[in-house]
């Protein structure tokens, strides 16, 4: 369970998040629609635990993992994996390295990840890819890569902030299809950002607008 509560978010002596208030249970797929500048990203940011809240408090299984101002519990400790809005892939690292980073920092042995990589890559559909350069990928391939790296370390949460903006529609459709059935599988509660109604709806089990 996340809770956010009674948020209030400044940024240059603006309120981007005011006395925002939101519980997302286990499991739930949350879709979080609103404008361009409304604070979705500023939401998944701090579930994250990038940033602390201004004012506010937030929780994660009833433990307090930020409250005003302060950082209680860092992004890796939160079990949370996140697919940012530019993806924020390694350009000069192959498919396989890309996956196999957070692994390697949490300490997986050599087999471990050679074997979690190729388990991950499969589950994306691109189990040829592992060799292949970021840069060589297409938009669709990149967004599973990202997906696949984002899963790699079994997270009880996935942040994912308009995973398929830059797909054209076909694609779209394809791949969202592709997040519900993994959610379904892998049981992770999923809090997602889009700027797409028709997204958003197939998406979600529960729609929050800001
Ligand atoms: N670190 C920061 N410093 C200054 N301003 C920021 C910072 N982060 C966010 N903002 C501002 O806060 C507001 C909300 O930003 P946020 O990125 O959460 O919006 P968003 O809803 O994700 O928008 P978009 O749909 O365009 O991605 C924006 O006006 C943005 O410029
Ligand atoms: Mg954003």
């Amino acid at each position: 369970m996340i809770t956010l509560k009674h948020i209030t978010m400044i940024q240059n002596n603006k309120k981007v998040l005011e006395d925002f208030t939101l519980e997302i249970k286990a499991k739930e797929r949350v879709v979080i629609l609103g404008e361009s500048g409304s604070g979705k990203t500023t939401i998944l940011r701090l579930i994250a635990g990038f940033i602390a809240p201004d004012k506010g408090e937030i929780r994660i299984d009833h433990t307090i993992v930020a409250n005003e101002g302060e950082i209680l519990c860092p992004p890796h400790e939160r079990n949370i994996s996140m697919v940012f809005q530019d993806l924020a892939l390694w350009p000069h690292m192959s498919v396989g390295e890309n996956v196999s980073f957070g692994l390697k920092i949490h300490g997986f042995s050599k087999e471990a990840r050679i074997k979690k990589v190729k388990e991950m890559l499969k589950l994306v559909g691109l189990l040829d890819y592992e060799s292949r350069h970021i840069d060589v990928l297409s938009g669709g391939e990149r967004q599973r890569v990202a997906l696949a790296r984002a899963l790699a370390l079994s997270p009880k949460i996935l942040l994912m902030d308009e995973p398929l903006s830059s797909l054209d529609t076909k694609r779209n459709k394809i791949l969202r299809k592709e997040i519900i059935k993994l959610q379904e599988k892998l049981g992770f509660t999923l809090v997602y950002v889009t700027h797409n109604q028709e997204e958003a709806n197939e998406i979600a089990t529960r729609l929050i607008f800001i």
